[in-house]
């Protein structure tokens, strides 16, 4: 696991080199993307990249982590529409190349079956993008999720939904109780992971998934046995780090053509 601790711009463009290393090397790359503030920057930083240099996303395909279970199709705060909003309308994915699990199913668990096929059939995920929770959640696997789980659905803590209550106008009430979400097992897939936090809340979660115990109380953990994680933090987000000294030395060294 590396960490990269920067800038919130600087993690931004990181991210974004990522994303277009994947996307200018592979035939058919995959894409699996997060909602929620932290990777916001990080699809403005690409859709510059689109608009003034041609960055093309026209042969990838794009799987969301999770969404919300209920919300009504036009809903603004449903995943698959601001996903839409704040990336597809901006680049050039093709129609139909963004897939989610599907929260409005007459049955939930067959959709979230036919998702983990659908990842399954496009190859894989080559490069994922991740939040944290302020609880150590990734996707939407909250404390005492199984470390091997598998796309389900799942009950949100209080504290969860608390959290997102700002993108609800504040109404703890309007946030809905259940989502669907990739399980820890589904996201340990992918072949790259880039986990991206910023902000004082996410100093604990932070510390706990780089030094702390691998554990289902701290569901980001399970990344320690990944074999290629980038997490890329903000000085805020990295002031738990008990080694952010260490982190920095390193990364000041490390040289130019390694890449994430
Ligand atoms: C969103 C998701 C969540 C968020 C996490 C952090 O698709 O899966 O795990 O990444 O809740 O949210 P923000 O980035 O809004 O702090």
């Amino acid at each position: 696991m590396e960490v990269v601790i920067a800038p919130p711009a600087e993690l931004a463009r990181l991210a974004a080199d990522a994303v277009e290393a994947v996307l200018r090397s592979r035939a058919a790359p995959v894409l699996g993307v997060a909602t929620g503030s932290s990777p916001l920057a990080v699809y403005v930083e690409l859709a510059r990249r689109h608009r003034e240099q041609g960055l093309s996303f026209a042969r990838a395909q794009a799987f969301m982590l999770d969404e919300y279970v209920g919300l009504a199709a036009d809903h603004p705060e449903r995943y698959r529409n601001v996903i839409e909003v704040e990336l597809v309308s901006r680049v050039d994915l093709a129609p139909g190349a963004v897939h989610g699990p599907d929260g409005l199913a007459d049955d939930l668990p067959a959709a979230c079956a036919a998702y983990e096929a659908a990842i399954v059939d496009a190859g894989g995920v080559d490069l994922q993008l991740l939040g944290i929770g302020s609880d150590g959640h990734i996707a939407f696997n909250e404390p005492g999720s199984s470390l091997a789980s598998r796309t389900r659905i799942k009950t949100l803590t209080r504290q969860t939904r608390e959290d997102n209550a700002r993108f609800f106008d504040g109404d703890l009430a309007a946030v809905p109780e259940h989502c669907l979400t990739q399980g820890l097992g589904t996201i340990m897939e992918a072949r790259h992971v880039v986990l991206l936090a910023t902000g004082r809340a996410k100093a604990e979660a932070v510390h706990h998934l780089a030094e702390g115990a691998v554990s289902a109380m701290w569901p980001a953990t399970v990344l320690q046995h990944h074999p290629h994680v980038t997490v890329l933090v903000d000085d805020a987000a990295a002031s738990r780090l008990q080694l952010a000294e260490h982190y920095r030395q390193t990364y000041a060294g490390k040289p130019a053509w390694q890449g994430l």
